[in-house]
């Protein structure tokens, strides 16, 4: 098979490295991909993931067999749609479907109807009308924009001035355009945090492993939050019976409500969740593969991966084996400055000495030596296994050291939590 992966991220390199994997599969075309993804079987061309009259004119010239779509903003582009009616097959939401991540509101409304399990909340379009809900609820309080704000659009308040604050910027001051003209303000909810992804088709609900995502900036959970900082697979302080529980209660109705909603659901399924003293509670949904936690979660299918994806596209049942023991950790190197201002273009020194497997992000080939680029906030994604944490830590942090460089930062607890 000959296949296309839209996005450039380094999801989108672990996805088509693990398709790569499979005997069944020729080539991998990522696009637009970027300049560390690219080997023998992996090509990359300069088409933008929104453009999607040349994404379909390319899938077509290259004749793949079919498409996956990576990243949020051509999902709610409808980008699956564009390629269904040129009769191309793509995995991944209708633009219908990828609404339960690209607004808010609608997800929050459509787990009130089908009782899926999460915090309260009042969507509102009205700045008066958000100020004094705000006031009668007080601190901690979560204040969210409604549309894609590529991670940034949630403020956890402390202090009531901090969530006035984040009311205004979204509201009065069109911080995120469009996606803050309507707000979600929700409870506080408290408990550890785990990602839980599956296949869906329709109806039809394939779990993956769990992993656990670093989303602040800096050791300790502190600072601003980010698109992810490292990430591990499986978390063994979440219990089965609380994974097995968030299946039942949440991505199973989920999947169902959606195919009531008539907005069927086929893709990859993301929740974010929290466990709370009542159960698992959903934060959000994603319509995609959550970014860094595919980096660490599909090393771990032992099954074939493409065929997974080809089955699914054929409404045949996939067979999905996961690796259960050991551990798999991936550490974000981001541009110093991220997530806010940074500088690009920064030589990644030290990077052919990495003896583990490094997913490309944010990187670029120097043109005249044989030596990598920043060209973005997160730069790439260092991954290992071992049996154990410590020792995925220990083997881990020794090839962070190789990259050290003032230009870069990176976290030094990601998979603490693991530890007892
Ligand atoms: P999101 O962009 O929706 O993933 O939210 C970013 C982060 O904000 C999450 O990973 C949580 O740590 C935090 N968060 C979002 N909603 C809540 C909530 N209702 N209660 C507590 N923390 C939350
Ligand atoms: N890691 C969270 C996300 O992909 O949205």
């Amino acid at each position: 098979m000959k296949i296309l992966v839209v996005g450039s991220g380094g999801r989108e390199h672990a996805i088509s490295k693990k398709l790569l994997e499979s005997n069944s599969v020729e080539k991998v075309f990522c696009v637009p991909g970027n300049d560390g993804m690219v080997s023998d079987a992996i090509e990359t061309y300069a088409i933008s993931e929104t453009d999607a009259k040349a994404l379909v004119e390319f899938a077509k010239d290259k004749a793949v067999d079919w498409v996956i779509v990576g990243p949020e903003v051509p999902l709610l582009n409808g980008l699956v749609d564009d390629f269904d009616a040129a009769g191309i097959k793509a995995f991944g939401p209708s633009k219908q479907a990828a609404l339960i991540e690209g607004s808010k509101d609608f997800a929050k409304q459509f787990m009130k109807k089908y009782d899926i399990p999460t915090a309260e909340s009042e969507s509102f379009t009205n700045y008066d009308d958000a100020y004094l809900y705000l006031q009668e609820k007080g601190v901690p309080i979560v204040i969210k924009a409604d549309g894609l704000a590529a991670g940034k659009g949630v403020v956890v308040a402390f202090e009531m001035e901090e969530a006035v604050l984040a009311l205004k910027d979204m509201m009065l001051d069109s911080k995120f355009g469009e996606a803050s003209a309507k707000v979600v303000i929700e409870d506080f909810l408290d408990g550890e945090e785990f990602s839980l992804m599956a296949f869906v088709r329709g109806e039809k609900v394939y779990p993956m492993a769990i992993a656990q995502d670093h989303k602040r900036a800096y050791e300790g959970d502190k600072g601003p939050n980010t698109g992810g900082m490292g990430a591990y697979s499986p978390v063994p302080h979440i219990a089965q019976t609380i994974v097995d529980e968030a299946v039942k209660s949440i991505l199973f109705p989920a999947a169902k409500g959606m195919v009531a909603e008539n907005r069927s659901f086929s893709g990859i399924l993301y929740a974010g969740l929290i466990v709370t003293k009542e159960g698992p509670k959903v934060i959000e949904f994603n319509a995609r593969f959550g970014d860094p936690e595919t980096q660490v979660v599909l090393p771990r299918l032992k099954s074939d991966f493409a065929k997974v994806i080809d089955d699914l596209l054929h409404d045949r049942e996939p067979m999905l084996e996961w690796e259960t023991g050991g551990v798999t950790l991936g550490v974000v190197l981001a541009s110093a400055g991220y997530p806010e201002e940074y500088a690009k273009e920064k030589v990644i020194t030290g990077l052919a000495d990495v003896e583990a497997e490094v997913y490309h992000a944010g990187t670029k080939r120097a043109e005249e030596d044989d030596v990598f680029l920043s060209n973005g906030g997160r730069v790439l994604l260092v991954c290992a296994t071992a049996e154990s944490m410590v020792e995925a830590q220990a083997k881990l942090y020794k090839e962070m050291k190789k990259l050290e460089n003032p230009n870069f930062f990176y976290r030094m607890d990601i998979g603490t939590k693991a530890i007892k």
